[in-house]
């Protein structure tokens, strides 16, 4: 049988990359170019500046790619790109490259989803044993996922306001660490004993989460310790945990209500706070009822484009292409809600 090459291109935030993926097991390439040295200096992502490095990135990370996977660009069977969510200008600097390449080498185009491709990214891992939860714990997304099936996806819980990386991100700036902010807790409070602040119970319907009022009570009160030069080393260390814990702790409670009720086999979880060292210890010692944990490998965790060559993958296997027009779109729903 001939061999099959998916070339995968994702460049949603601050990420530019390439990856190719041969018979939909073996990663050739898998080529990251960060922007994280230049938007710490903002403490976050300036949308503006990371389409311009992209840009001015995307040539170099593709030459890498195919030089480390050691193939010719004629040899690849499809071109599977990231089209949305993420920031606009930046998602259409590699859905571009994937459409030209598509055009030029008259290969399939695939438009795969973000957090699908979060979610995909733990087959790297191992494989998926369907009924599962899913779960996207990122910068912008909390989510709770039904998958009966591949690419069926029914969210049964959201975070009714922040993100959980996003709460994480907000609290580590008022306490002086440095962007990514939920990387800089977890560096902080990793193989730690750290006694943590008492925090109220939040309660949330169904499997919904709710992060922005303890973030919003935690800040006042760092604020109120800064003012009173209150705010030492141990305090930021309570603090960073006591967040940490605390939102992890709900993530938790839900993702294992929601496997209960619903009768999975396996927990999968994804998005960048998955690389969370409390949460990829917690899971484990939570499991009482011995569900299956996939959780992607580190290398996995972060916006990659071997996540979404995965994906694209078993979408080329569908036949699920896209025509050279479809539009990177900032905001895609992930199909069904409960
Ligand atoms: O999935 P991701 O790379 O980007 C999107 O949001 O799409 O997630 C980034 C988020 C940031 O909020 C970052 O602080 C958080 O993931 N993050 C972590 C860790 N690594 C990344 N949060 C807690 N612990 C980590 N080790």
């Amino acid at each position: 049988m001939k061999d099959e090459y998916i070339l995968g291109i994702e460049s949603s935030c601050d990420e530019t990359a390439f990856a190719i993926l041969k018979n939909g097991k073996e990663l050739l390439s898998n080529t990251i170019s960060t922007q994280i040295a230049t938007h710490v200096k903002f403490g976050g992502v300036m949308p503006e500046i990371a389409s311009r490095l992209h840009l001015e990135n995307i040539g170099y990370v593709f030459k890498e790619c195919f030089e480390t996977a050691k193939i010719d660009p004629s040899q690849i069977s499809a071109v599977a790109v990231t089209g949305g969510p993420g920031l606009i200008g930046a998602l259409q600097v590699g859905v571009i490259a994937a459409k030209t390449f598509s055009a030029y080498y008259n290969v399939p185009l695939i438009n795969v989803h973000h957090l699908a491709g979060h979610i995909y990214a733990n087959q790297y891992g191992g494989d998926f044993k369907f009924p599962l939860i899913a779960v996207i714990a990122s910068g912008g997304n909390s989510e709770i996922i039904y998958m009966k099936d591949d690419l069926n996806f029914t969210i049964v819980g959201e975070t009714l306001d922040d993100a959980i990386g996003e709460a994480l991100d907000k609290i580590a700036r008022e306490l002086g660490l440095a962007y990514p902010g939920g990387v800089s807790i977890d560096k902080l409070t990793k193989d730690k004993k750290i006694k943590p602040i008492k925090l109220p119970n939040v309660k949330t319907s169904g499997y919904n989460l709710s992060y922005s009022g303890i973030k919003s009570s935690l800040i006042r009160e760092i604020q109120n310790l800064k003012k009173e030069g209150k705010l030492d080393e141990k305090t930021v260390e309570s603090y960073a945990f006591s967040a940490e814990k605390a939102f992890v702790d709900q993530l938790l409670k839900k993702v294992f209500l929601a496997a209960k009720n619903y009768s999975v086999n396996q927990i999968v979880i994804g998005g960048g706070v998955s690389a969370n060292s409390y949460l990829r210890k917690q899971v484990y010692l939570l499991n009482k009822s011995n569900y299956e944990i996939l959780i992607p490998p580190l290398w996995c965790t972060t916006d990659n484009a071997a996540m979404i060559a995965k994906l694209g993958y078993i979408m080329y296997k569908k036949g699920q292409f896209s025509s050279l027009d479809f539009p990177a779109l900032a905001s895609v729903e992930l199909e069904k809600r409960a």
